[in-house]
């Protein structure tokens, strides 16, 4: 079986995860490149990672989580937050980084730039808000892969309160709102979901080529 289907297979929503195992800091920087690396659209990147290590921080977010304890006994617990807004600033920041990674003039990508400010600043605040949001996905996607080639086990989260999760980690001052979580670590012997077998719809009902 193909290296990558054999890691798909391998990885499952980690129900119950071992509070003792930690994750290490080689593999931790890898997962972290590898959101790094994730996709966008435009290249923007209008997203922030919070890495909660403090335990008082996580309890509080369990409370918010209909009392998931992966958020409590994961090694570590990752919140992928979307900014609400996209400002010229930002917009201006990421052809300035363009710029000198590329070792190209400013003016070379003038035009694109123009043209990325039309679609984006005329955009309706709210739709603006959702497609951020939209690019945290694209992270979580390549998070759970990552993790999986690690052998290191993950839950991609939803069920929380995002409302609360920014009141608690003071998102809105940040012009931020918590998108997703994801407990990593190490499954719990004890976590029966590990045995269960893959469901998914058949790959006729899925492709369909015209
Ligand atoms: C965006 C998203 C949100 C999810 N939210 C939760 C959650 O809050 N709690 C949980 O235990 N599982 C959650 N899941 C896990 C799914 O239930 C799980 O991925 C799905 O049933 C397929 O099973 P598998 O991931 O084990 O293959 C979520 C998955 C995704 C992709």
């Amino acid at each position: 079986m193909s290296k990558i289907i054999e890691d798909l297979n391998w990885r499952y929503a980690t129900k119950k995860f071992d509070p003792s195992r930690k994750i290490s800091d080689t593999d931790l920087e890898i997962i972290l490149e590898a959101l790094r690396l994730a996709p966008s659209s435009y290249g923007l990147q209008p997203l922030k990672y919070l890495i909660i290590e403090d335990k008082d921080l996580r309890n509080k977010l369990k409370d918010q989580s209909f009392n998931q304890t992966q958020i409590t006994d994961a090694s570590h617990l990752i919140v992928i937050c979307a900014f609400d807004e996209i400002s010229e600033l930002f917009i201006d920041e990421h052809l300035e980084n363009t710029s000198k990674i590329r070792s190209i003039s400013q003016e070379s990508i003038a035009g694109y730039g123009n043209f990325m400010k039309k679609e984006i600043l005329t955009m309706d605040k709210s739709k603006v808000r959702e497609w951020n949001s939209k690019q945290a996905y694209i992270a979580l996607g390549q998070l759970l892969h990552t993790c999986a080639c690690l052998r290191i086990d993950a839950t991609p989260m939803e069920g929380f309160n995002s409302e609360e999760y920014d009141r608690i980690l003071d998102l809105k001052n940040e012009g931020l709102h918590a998108v997703l979580v994801c407990p990593i670590g190490y499954r719990s012997e004890a976590d029966s979901n590990q045995h269960l077998k893959k469901v998914r719809r058949s790959k006729n009902y899925l492709f369909e080529i015209r």
